[in-house]
């Protein structure tokens, strides 16, 4: 007992010259562990008269607590040396420039719808959209587009076991638009969509412009002039255009539609196949079963419509000869576009 005071006074010395955490757990175990030399001297009580315990004992437990207190203000002093010695050794300069930042860039092929969207933006078309899943009626039915219609062939559907399918063009937004404003209407749809092909000029996913205008005096001749007028003004040089008799279930009369080539302007290289000429889209008048599908009075109003791929628009604006590079996602390819 007598022994108290000096014991803890060691024991103090030893706490203040525990140079780290773990030399202070070890001083720690050394004192008050479970045969540390103050828990020692708990059990050495025994031996002593019962009188004499309640004193002894108050006293050993102040002596723990005065240690116990001891080491916790050591630990909080080396806790906080060694926060400070980890912010020292790692400071940031957060006045120093950024190193290695570069400027992303929009892709080409959103480039192209941006463009696209304000032209027709400028011409009076609002914006509509649809769903990327959709439904057999507006992707095929409402498009005059019957169940075992041959022209179901063409588009290569992926299908969901739920009879639902990846919209295979851009068309279902006309039934969609004309359903929910109703005649008259001018609208662009730009958005994906999705067949089962690939090549050089197919790609499973690809973008599609959408164009319709519906009113009480629309003709064949407003359709020629809107698209005539949309790919000079997005080419910006004067091109040829031309119509060629096609065949689409939802437009009668259809065609197709050819620019003169935009690398040769119409004299004639491999891009155009030596024709002079390029496919960009189909078009026609809408076929009166597609307004009584949607809901318009088909004797009151008539429309036109086109369909033009985006990604073969963003080709031939800047010059790529292979469509995947749109989808590879290469930066090599991509960062040529970043200052566009
Ligand atoms: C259609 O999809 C019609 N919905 C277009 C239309 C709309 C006609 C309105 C009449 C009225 P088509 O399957 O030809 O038609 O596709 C239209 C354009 O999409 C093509 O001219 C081509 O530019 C582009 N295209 C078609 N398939 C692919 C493909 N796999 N990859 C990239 N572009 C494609
Ligand atoms: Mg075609």
């Amino acid at each position: 007992m007598s022994d108290l005071d000096r014991l803890l006074d060691q024991a103090r010395r030893e706490v203040a010259e525990s140079a780290d955490l773990a030399a202070l757990e070890e001083t720690r175990v050394r004192w008050l562990g479970r045969k540390g030399a103050l828990t020692e001297q708990l059990k050495a009580l025994g031996a002593l008269a019962p009188s004499e315990r309640p004193a002894a004992g108050q006293r050993i437990n102040a002596a723990k607590d005065a240690l116990q207190a001891a080491l916790e203000a050591r630990r909080a002093e080396l806790e906080r040396a060694e926060d400070e010695r980890r912010l020292a050794s790692g400071r940031l300069d957060v006045t120093l420039p950024g190193r290695g930042e570069e400027r992303g860039g929009l892709h080409p092929v959103t480039l192209t719808r941006l463009r696209i969207e304000s032209l027709f933006r400028r011409a009076g078309f609002d914006i509509a959209a649809g769903p990327e899943v959709e439904d057999d009626f507006h992707n095929f039915e409402a498009l005059n587009i019957p169940p075992n219609h041959p022209a179901r062939a063409m588009h290569d559907t992926f299908y969901f076991a739920d009879g639902r399918l990846l919209r295979t063009h851009t068309s279902p937004v006309q039934i969609r638009a004309l359903l929910a404003r109703g005649a008259p209407l001018s609208v662009i749809a730009p958005g994906r969509v999705y067949r089962c092909d690939s090549d050089i000029t197919h790609s499973p996913m690809f973008h599609q412009l959408e164009g319709l205008v519906v009113g009480e005096q629309v003709s064949f001749a407003n359709l020629k002039a809107i698209l005539h007028g949309f790919v000079e003004a997005f080419f910006e040089r004067p091109l040829g255009m031309r119509l060629r008799p096609s065949y689409f279930p939802f437009t009668e009369p259809s065609a197709e539609v050819d620019m003169s080539c935009v690398f040769c302007l119409g004299k004639g290289c491999r891009v155009c196949k030596h024709t002079g000429w390029l496919e960009i889209a189909g078009c026609g008048m809408v076929h009166p079963n597609v307004l009584t599908a949607s809901g318009v009075d088909a004797e009151r109003f008539t429309g036109y419509a086109f369909g033009a791929g985006i990604d073969r628009l963003a080709m031939l604006r800047y010059g790529v000869n292979d469509l995947r590079l749109f989808f590879e996602s290469d930066l090599r390819f991509l960062e040529q576009f970043a200052t566009f």
